[in-house]
């Protein structure tokens, strides 16, 4: 039976204390051994972590829905409160006004619910399609490696790098940047956006200064993409952009909010959740020196590594649906109304699931059961691109570095967020290899 002490762990969690956030399997595990899912309080959610009821609860669009997929409304007080502040802030009443209009705020993808989510998805689906994949690999391919001349470089100066500034962060950010067709931009003032509006998933208490940022780049992200719609209507091209500004889905073309929406998702969920899926690759393979000799020796290893590394550390934690109708999860009944937390990070570690869940293991049968794209209809459109570029960047990055362990300085803080879970550094020792090439 899951205890009071679990469940005063999780507002750890959702405090976003560091002790909690670096490791919160312990507390996932004990409220595992609860028969259904218990309420939490302060996040007025259910937690959901058996494996085969997450799972269920992902493909079940009919009483579940995904309106609310960052938690109740009620957890965004403190966000609503900060608003309410910088109201009284005349420089940022431009911001304001543009906000409280609304733009951007319309329900798709990871907020819409059937019928409208699969109109939409029937849009985004094609711009992942295998060929469109492959067309894309030189890309991710040239990008990591210039990304890796500065790594090896900075290797050569000074013995160690941070791998997340130098290497994680730029290279999913330049790749969606080229597949949105806005590569030549700023991706300074990109990486700045996805970070502001990503800000409210998983902080519940924001400082002002985090609110001011979300405002500010909300504002700016919305003006510059008007502004690329518009181009794309007038020059349509091969890209994600032109293909949402263009699009004609049943009829119907999309309205601006929506294609707002959709390409803020684009940039904001692709970015954070690659770098964390990325570094957490390198650090399994710098704390591990077999495992690292062995996919060093068998690049056909780098798959299963991959999708053991998504569900070991789900750079996802966990997101949230809403009950349409009372639904019974074991022992527990869960009222029609009522949120539920679906948390991936501890379903894929359920043991009725994964043996020996707590390890790493490339060999495991059942390697890409896990729950880090979600399942159903709203499994993650972009897990066939971060798949291939954490493939590219582990391949070429044995290419170039060898030796690669955990400089002993490093601090070990991770993202201030209780849903999205990463390292923000992470320094490493290595040895460049003299020879390799950038492609
Ligand atoms: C390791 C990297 C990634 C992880 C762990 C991840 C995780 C997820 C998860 C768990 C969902 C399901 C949400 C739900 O069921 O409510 C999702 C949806 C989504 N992801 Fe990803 N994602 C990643 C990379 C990407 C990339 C690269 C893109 C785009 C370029 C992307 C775009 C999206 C979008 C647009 C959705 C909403 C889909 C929908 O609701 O129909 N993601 N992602």
């Amino acid at each position: 039976m899951a205890t009071n002490t679990a469940s005063s762990r999780v507002d750890d969690l959702i405090n976003r204390e560091q002790s909690a956030i670096a490791c919160p399997y312990p507390i996932f595990a004990e409220l595992r051994e609860h028969d259904g899912p218990i309420f939490h309080e302060h996040l007025g959610a259910w937690l959901v972590t058996k494996y085969d009821d997450v799972r269920m609860i992902l493909r079940d669009t009919e009483r579940f829905s995904s309106r609310s997929p960052t938690g109740p409304q009620a957890a965004g007080t403190v966000l609503m409160e900060r608003f309410m502040e910088l109201s009284q802030d005349p420089t940022m009443a431009p911001y304001l006004t543009s906000i409280t209009a609304g733009r951007g705020q319309a329900a798709v993808l990871l907020n819409a619910d059937p019928p409208d989510h699969r109109r939409q998805r029937k849009l985004v689906n094609p711009a992942f399609r295998p060929d469109r994949l492959r067309s894309m690999e030189p890309a991710i391919s040239e990008t990591a490696s210039r990304l890796l001349d500065d790594v090896v470089e900075q290797i050569q100066d000074s013995g160690q790098v941070d791998i997340v500034t130098k290497f994680a962060v730029g290279l999913p950010m330049t790749i969606i940047a080229l597949a949105l067709g806005v590569l030549g931009d700023d991706l300074a003032t990109f990486k700045r956006w996805s970070d502001d509006i990503v800000m409210p998933v998983g902080n519940h208490s924001p400082s002002l200064d985090q609110v001011r940022g979300f405002i500010v780049s909300s504002n700016e992200f919305k003006e510059y993409f008007l502004g690329r719609i518009a181009l794309s209507k007038r020059e349509p091209a091969e890209n994600i952009l032109s293909d949402i500004a263009n699009a004609v889905i049943d009829g119907e073309e999309l309205t601006d909010d929506e294609q707002l929406g959709m390409l803020q998702q684009f940039l904001v969920a692709g970015n954070e959740t690659t770098t964390k899926l990325i570094t957490n690759i390198i650090h399994a393979l710098a704390a591990d020196a077999a495992l690292q000799a062995r996919v060093r020796a068998d690049r056909t290893l780098i798959e299963p590594l991959v999708e053991e590394m998504l569900r070991i550390e789900a750079p996802v934690g966990g997101l949230f649906r809403q009950a349409k109708v009372d639904v019974q999860l074991g022992a527990t009944t869960v009222p029609a109304g009522d949120h539920l937390w679906l948390l991936f990070a501890a379903a894929n570690r359920d043991q009725c699931k994964f043996t020996e869940p707590d390890a790493v293991d490339i060999d495991r049968s059942n390697v890409k059961d896990h729950l880090a794209f979600g399942n159903g209809e709203h499994f993650c459109p972009g897990a066939g691109l971060a798949r291939l570029e954490a493939c590219i960047a582990t391949g070429l990055l044995l290419d170039r570095l060898a030796n690669i362990t955990v400089a002993p300085d490093n601090d070990f803080v991770y993202e201030d967020s209780f849903v999205l879970r990463g390292l923000k550094h992470l320094n490493i020792c290595a040895v460049a290899i003299i020879g390799a090439a950038a492609i």
